[in-house]
């Protein structure tokens, strides 16, 4: 069909990315604050910036956008309290956003006083759709406007000499952008700020919408990475959105295409289907033994603050984080769960059918992993009520108790607890005090 216009693929030859593997941590940035509040039907309060702001810098991250200051008062205030009440530890980057307009980016500048280290985010659209309709003006017109707001970053930076600035340009709807013209803005932008290997400023590749299959985003960040003027002067960071459900495959591929740092936001919210979630790219890698360098152990804790900040449901069946992820309620699941559980020893590497990670490495027990409900079988009964208290059942007993929870649990219609798996236990298998099943 004719209606939408398909992704005009940028040429790569040689391309050096299908061999790679991600190896070490990219450098991570969050914008929950930023890009996910402003997704959000009601916009998180101070109070809840607040706590998130807390829960980001406990997990790890280095570079946190904060806001948008010049767009709203409460970013500014929030911007102010975080360096008046000096609320960021000596190691953080706060990020702001801004549009490349002179008047925000002086307000960018205020809200900025006194900061020990920021990071001044400033961007503008370069795709054909809204050079042609929005801003009806031509290429030379927009790489005006990136320009422009290049410069007026690094006056006002000048004359603030007390703060340790970084600067980041993003060509905003890069996706949608001729790769070569997006070289050719940020070209421009480097040519203002003159970056140095240890001066360096970060150039960050917006999937504004995500418009194409992740390689065809990868071969992108490639084009852009090996045609881009000083690269070992810029760090090339990634920021997709999941508009073809891909935000977390396309940062993968790209990272591996040449990226250097991610932008994400913590379990996914964000714009219309959300920015690329930190928590299942960091856990991936972890998964493939490599320290992601961001602490998610306690994904608890994680889940119960986006949620209470954001407002937003977190899917049972979330990546590494959903209340169901580790769960198993079919028979053949389960048993084979158990006889790996029995096998797996700390000092061999994980490897349990149905477990992609062990639980417990984000602060999940064993004990939500089986789970039994009708569909479950003998080793499920058998695992709960192990784990729970100790009761080894011997196979003859399990073979009979297990008809008993099943049916229990199709009356009940539900998920069976221990409790009223030990209760059936004992009602059928044991009398007077003398549990005769385990002699
Ligand atoms: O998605 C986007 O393009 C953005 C930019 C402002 C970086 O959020
Ligand atoms: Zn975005």
């Amino acid at each position: 069909h004719t209606k939408y216009r398909p992704f005009q693929p940028v040429a790569i030859e040689n391309r050096t990315w299908p061999d790679q593997e991600i190896t070490s941590a990219p450098l991570w940035s969050s914008v929950d604050l930023r890009d996910g509040n402003q997704a959000l039907v009601e916009p998180m309060t101070v109070e809840q910036k607040k706590e998130f702001f807390k829960l980001l810098v406990d997990v790890g991250f280095k570079e946190i956008e904060v806001g948008f200051p010049a767009a709203s008062q409460l970013d500014f205030d929030f911007v102010r309290w975080l360096v008046e009440e000096d609320q960021v530890p000596d190691d953080v980057y706060i990020q702001v956003l801004t549009q490349a307009r002179p008047e925000l980016i002086e307000r960018t500048y205020e809200s900025l006083k006194g900061a020990k280290k920021a990071i001044v985010h400033v961007y503008n659209s370069t795709s054909t759709t809204q050079r042609e309709q929005v801003f009806r003006l031509d290429k030379e017109g927009i790489k005006n406007i990136a320009v422009n707001g290049a410069l007026c970053v690094k006056e006002h930076a000048e004359k603030n000499p007390g703060t340790e600035w970084v600067f980041q340009y993003s060509p905003e709807s890069f996706t949608g952008t001729e790769t070569d013209y997006a070289v050719e803005v940020c070209d421009a932008v480097i040519d203002v700020w003159q970056p140095t290997p240890d001066n360096k400023c970060i150039i960050n590749l917006p999937a504004t919408v995500e418009v194409a299959t992740p390689n065809r985003f990868a071969d992108q960040i490639e084009y852009f990475c090996r045609n881009v003027k000083k690269r070992d002067s810029i760090i090339v960071s990634l920021h997709t959105h999941n508009d073809r459900g891909c935000g977390v495959a396309a940062a993968e591929l790209g990272l591996m295409a040449g990226a250097d740092r991610i932008e994400g936001t913590l379990l996914g919210n964000g714009e219309r289907t959300g920015n690329m979630d930190v928590v299942t790219m960091a856990m991936n890698m972890y998964s493939q033994g490599v320290d992601p360098k961001l602490q998610l152990g306690d994904m608890d804790r994680i889940v119960s603050v986006v949620q209470s900040c954001t407002q937003l449901p977190v899917h049972p069946r979330h990546p590494y984080a959903g209340e169901l992820v580790f769960t198993a309620f079919s028979g053949s699941h389960q048993d084979a769960i158990k006889k790996c559980l029995a096998n797996q020893t700390s000092d061999k590497p994980w490897d349990v059918a149905y477990l992609p990670i062990d639980p417990m490495d984000v602060g999940r027990s064993y004990q939500e992993v089986i789970r039994v409900n009708s569909q479950s079988g003998k080793g499920g009964v058998a695992f709960a009520l192990e784990q729970e208290y100790g009761l080894a059942l011997p196979r003859w007993l399990q073979v009979e108790l297990s008809p008993i929870v099943q049916q229990f649990s199709e009356k009940d219609g539900g998920v069976i607890e221990s409790a009223d798996m030990k209760r059936l236990f004992e009602e059928n298998f044991m009398t007077g005090s003398t549990p005769y099943a385990l002699g």
